[in-house]
């Protein structure tokens, strides 16, 4: 079996925060292989984007790691040195923020942004940068690139601005693109273009992906399997045909419940079954299972210990972490056949 690009091992990130220690990701483990991609899944506050962060060694000043590994190629990020993670961080390795807004350098053209990685990873000269900055907005589908690289941040749309940091991602050739809800902030047109655009990169140049999102409803298109997060947890994980057709957690039952149909949600629903209640903060979180509190089947174990993943009976890749596996998806029909 060849070793994955990436592998997460009992990864746990902690923040001190003024109402006390919280753990945004506590004991993940996951891999993702070269030219996969995986969709890390979850609401708003489940630690995608702080997962995403400890990969890349980013995390805010209050912010560390404190257990686990997290091995690129069979290395480990966590005891590479200042330079070693700065090879890696953007030539191998990139990052789409979340804030497209606020990713983007407001002072600086976007051309001299994106020819900054080109001059200090791959040594290129002033003009070579350049010419390669209007070739990348090209291929991010920027019209009139020869001019657009002369633009501010503020002279661009929402859209536009997303493609330059999809730009700025693939400008070094990565093997592996983390792209922290690409999206969010964009119409669903315009989502659509993004997530194309993505795809289509990740073929031409057989890229690895993580594509962090909170909507279930991209996941089928566009990734091969997906993880879903809860109170900074792993809850689910999976192949996505598998997970999709049989959700074994409570909560990612309800994700697709909560989507429209048309958004392929479960079918043949009259009305969406919204997931009630909201992810509990981390500094006070209920005993047990993070999602007792607003899970429809809580029993009796499930406050009493915090349940693991497990592979589900007969599966060799899909996990979940919940007391009531099977009998859950017996008793809430969760098959979603589409
Ligand atoms: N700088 C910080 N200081 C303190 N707490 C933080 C900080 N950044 C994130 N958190 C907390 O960590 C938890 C996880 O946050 P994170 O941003 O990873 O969530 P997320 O899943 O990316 O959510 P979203 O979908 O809104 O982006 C949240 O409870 C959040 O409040
Ligand atoms: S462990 Fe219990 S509370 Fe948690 S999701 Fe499963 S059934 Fe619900
Ligand atoms: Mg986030």
């Amino acid at each position: 079996m060849t070793e994955p690009l990436l592998e997460i091992q009992g990864l746990t990130t902690s923040i001190e925060t003024d109402t006390g220690l919280i753990r945004p990701v506590h004991d993940v483990s996951l891999s993702l292989d070269a030219g996969e991609t995986l969709a890390l899944v979850g609401e708003s506050g489940s630690g995608k984007s702080m997962l995403a962060f400890s990969i890349m060694r980013l995390l805010p000043s209050a912010g560390r790691v404190e257990s686990g590994r997290i091995l690129w190629k069979g290395r480990d990020i966590l005891t590479l040195g200042r330079e070693e993670l700065r090879r890696i961080r953007g030539k191998e390795i990139a990052l789409i923020f979340q804030e497209a807004g606020s990713a983007l350098n407001p002072v600086r053209t976007i051309g001299s942004q994106l020819a900054e990685p080109l001059r200090t990873h791959l040594g290129m000269t002033r003009k070579d940068a350049r010419d390669r900055a209007v070739e990348l907005l090209r291929e991010v589908k920027i019209g009139d690139a020869e001019s657009r690289v002369r633009d501010y941040a503020h002279q661009m749309s929402g859209g536009m601005k997303q493609r330059v940091l999809i730009a700025m991602a693939i400008a070094c050739d990565p093997e592996l693109v983390i792209a922290d809800e690409p999206t969010t902030a964009l119409d669903a047109t315009l989502q659509a273009h993004i997530l194309e655009l993505l795809r289509e990169l990740k073929e031409e140049r057989s890229l690895s992906l993580l594509l962090i999102t909170h909507d279930l409803g991209l996941v089928k298109e566009n990734a091969d399997r997906v993880a879903v997060m809860y109170a900074g947890r792993l809850v689910e994980e999976g192949p996505v045909e598998r997970v999709l057709a049989h959700a074994g957690h409570p909560y990612t039952i309800g994700l697709w419940q909560s989507l429209p149909k048309a958004r392929g949600g479960e079918p043949g629903k009259a009305k969406l079954k919204a997931l009630e209640g909201t992810v509990p903060h981390l500094a006070t979180l209920p005993p047990g299972c993070a999602f007792g509190p607003r899970c429809p089947v809580f029993f009796e174990p499930c406050d009493q210990e915090v349940p693991t993943l497990q592979l589900v009976e007969n599966e060799k890749r899909h996990r979940t972490a919940c007391y009531k596996n099977d009998a859950v998806r017996n008793a809430m029909k969760t098959s979603v056949t589409r």
